[in-house]
């Protein structure tokens, strides 16, 4: 274990406080669940998003983490990020803008990874079910 005054005060502190921790329903029509595990420790991001249908833009995020606390700082400040931004927006966010926010140090750079991938599962999600509700609405016409 690293101890903790070798990590950045904002890891703390979303370590200590992490934003935004919960779950939306996963079969609501309007949620994104992006679920992503990394290979290199097997700690688990689960991160959901709910979109305005008519805007494309993120009202709200949440996450579950079973990892690290940099895997948990991550996964919080990737849902501060997100909430208000368009879905295409979001996809440009790249790990490593998140793990330079948190000052991680490389070893813990895949905790960040974790982060980018759990958001774009999460879009991609989202837009599979939409496509899915658009071709259900097509049939019964
Ligand atoms: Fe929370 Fe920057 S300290 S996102
Ligand atoms: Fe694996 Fe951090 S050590 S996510």
């Amino acid at each position: 274990r690293v101890p903790a005054r070798f990590y950045h005060e904002r890891v703390v502190d979303h370590y200590e406080n992490p934003r935004n921790v919960g779950s939306f329903d996963k079969n609501d029509p309007t949620v994104g669940t992006g679920l992503v595990g990394a290979p290199a420790c097997g700690d688990v991001m689960k991160l959901q998003i709910k979109i305005d249908d008519s805007t494309g833009k993120i009202t709200d995020a949440c996450f579950k983490t079973f990892g690290c606390g940099s895997a948990i700082a991550s996964s919080s400040v990737a849902t501060e990020w997100v909430k208000g931004k368009h879905m295409e927006e979001v996809l440009t966010i790249k790990n490593t803008e998140i793990a330079k926010h948190l000052s991680l140090p490389p070893v813990k750079l895949h905790c960040s990874m974790l982060a980018e991938d759990a958001i774009k599962a999460a879009v991609k999600d989202y837009e599979a079910k939409r496509a899915m509700a658009g071709a259900a609405t097509t049939e019964q016409k």
